[in-house]
């Protein structure tokens, strides 16, 4: 018998179908949802806008998760409560509870923002630590190829930061600092938010563009 022919022999029966879908199919969630992560770096609310446009909007489940230190920040420069932040959210997930739903790529999200995003959660995405849930979170959204938005804020940085950056950007992520624009002529500090909050949720796709498109600007010496 030819070689080729006894190779064919192992082969698996030809009832079990491994043809490659024609392009690829990223798996879009019957539910659309998004973890929404507050951690301890200054700018709390961008967090808590998050959550309230989401709920504005509707249509989108939010899964959201706060560290101590988050905690910290929240009372000190918002004074809100942990019933005022639980009240914006879906589901409320305990950062220690690592056996929870979106510890598992098989619970599908469209993916997780970080916002704000401390240093040292953004070195345990960057190192792969899934040391709590928000970076356990964060590491799924990651190896499923899953849209992650870290709203990273010092400053200055030092190199551990930048290079951290690096690492989650060439892993996928999106590093996006929340630092206001002025082309807009923003009025108010809500409005420099929410022009950060409509760019950073415009990444998701979930529906009309929040952000108005830049129409153009023409320059007197043309
Ligand atoms: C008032 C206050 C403001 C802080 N601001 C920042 C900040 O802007 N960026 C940062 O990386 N850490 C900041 N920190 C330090 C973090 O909270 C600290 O590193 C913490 O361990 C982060 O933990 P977490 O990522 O689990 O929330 C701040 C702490 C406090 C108390």
């Amino acid at each position: 018998m030819p070689a080729s022919r006894s190779s064919a022999s192992t082969l698996p029966p030809a009832s079990v179908n491994f043809a490659a879908p024609a392009s690829p199919v990223i798996a879009q969630p019957a539910q659309r949802r998004l973890i929404v992560a507050i951690t301890g770096a200054t700018g709390a609310i961008y967090g808590v806008r998050i959550l309230d446009t989401l709920r504005r909007l509707g249509g989108v489940e939010t899964h959201l998760l706060i560290s101590a230190a988050g905690w910290l920040n929240i009372q000190h420069e918002l004074q809100l409560t942990k019933n005022d932040l639980h009240a914006r959210a879906d589901v409320v997930h305990s950062v220690r509870d690592v056996g929870a739903t979106i510890a598992s790529g098989s619970f599908a999200t469209d993916g997780m923002i970080v916002a704000p995003c401390s240093m040292k959660t953004l070195a345990s995405v960057a190192h792969g630590l899934s040391d709590n849930l928000i970076a356990r979170a964060a590491d799924v959204t990651l190896k499923e190829r899953r849209r992650l938005v870290l709203l990273v804020r010092e400053t200055p940085f030092n190199l551990a930061h930048l290079r951290n950056m690096t690492t989650v950007t060439e892993m996928g992520g999106v590093i996006f600092p929340p630092l206001p624009a002025f082309y807009n002529r923003p009025a108010s500090i809500d409005e420099m938010v929410d022009h950060t909050v409509a760019r950073v949720l415009d990444l998701f796709a979930l529906g009309p563009a929040l952000s108005p498109a830049w129409p153009g600007l023409r320059g007197d010496d043309e």
